[in-house]
């Protein structure tokens, strides 16, 4: 992308791409698909589109084993058109906060009023075991940035819906809710900086969902946030992390989360 272009024309213009690839002019959900949750795509209706994402502009190939790359125009037994997000630029990747949030802007721009945001995480509760989904109450961006440029000024009171939370709660009425610590990443954090994100209130460690949360909301966008918890955060757990633990508590747990998530976003 140029860096002095706008970065809501970019997303017109992806969104533009995109219905001319799925022939489907207008979406009124997204979801972006983070690890653990991607069965969710296949479970929501009938998928009437995919499109390799590195076709529409801003979007990149895939840097990440358990990321798809797709962007999938599904028809949900309501009627409702949902734009699913199988491919995401995480902050770490270095490409700056704009390419981070472009897929939220870009669902925006496709007509979109429900974000659905999706990550897999590390847990600080004990009692959460791996596997667990988990409802984003709230987050706290330790990216030190934002995708708001300029003296934009964004009320985040209630970002993550309190109204989406209680109908996922009437869905099911086990889920636990907590506070998502967005860290830059990719190393995982130390013990100490769990301790830190553990007193200033937080209960999940990620590395993603918080600047696009922020991004959606500036967009108008009413914003469901979940984690799967798929180990618990250093220090918390004894034994050390690793990529492929995480990779694996996700796809443990796949089939019954992205169930779930298909159930609330029917319920939508
Ligand atoms: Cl422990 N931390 C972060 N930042 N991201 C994670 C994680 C931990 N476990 C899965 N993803």
């Amino acid at each position: 992308d140029l860096p002095d272009s706008d970065p809501f024309d970019v997303a017109r213009i992806a969104a533009e791409q995109i219905a001319e690839k799925t022939g489907v002019e207008h979406h009124d959900i997204a979801l972006t698909l983070g690890s653990g949750w991607g069965k969710a795509a296949e479970l929501l209706g009938e998928t009437t589109a995919t499109i390799p994402a590195h076709e529409i502009i801003g979007f990149s190939k895939p840097a990440l084993e358990g990321h798809v790359g797709t962007l999938r125009s599904v028809l949900l037994p309501s009627g409702k058109r949902a734009l699913v997000i199988g491919a995401r630029t995480h902050y770490y990747e270095a490409h700056g906060v704009r390419r981070v949030v472009h897929s939220v802007r870009t669902a925006a721009a496709t007509g979109v009023k429900t974000m659905i945001l999706t990550n897999g995480a590390g847990g600080i509760k004990e009692t959460w075991k791996p596997g667990t989904p988990v409802l984003i109450s709230d987050h706290i961006n330790l990216t030190a940035d934002s995708p708001l440029e300029g003296a934009t000024f964004v009320d985040l009171t209630d970002l993550y819906s309190k109204r989406l939370r209680d109908l996922a709660h009437s869905i099911d009425s086990t889920l636990d809710e907590g506070v998502y610590c967005q860290f830059r990443g990719p190393h995982y954090e130390t013990p100490a900086e769990v301790q830190m994100a553990k007193i200033i209130g937080g209960h999940i460690v990620g590395m993603s969902t918080a600047l696009e949360a922020i991004a959606a909301r500036q967009s108008g966008m009413e914003v469901l946030g979940m984690s799967l918890i798929t180990n618990l955060a250093a220090g918390i757990q004894k034994t050390p992390l690793s990529h492929a633990e995480v990779i694996e508590a996700g796809q443990m747990a796949e089939p019954v989360i992205s169930a779930l998530l298909a159930r609330i976003v029917a319920a939508i």
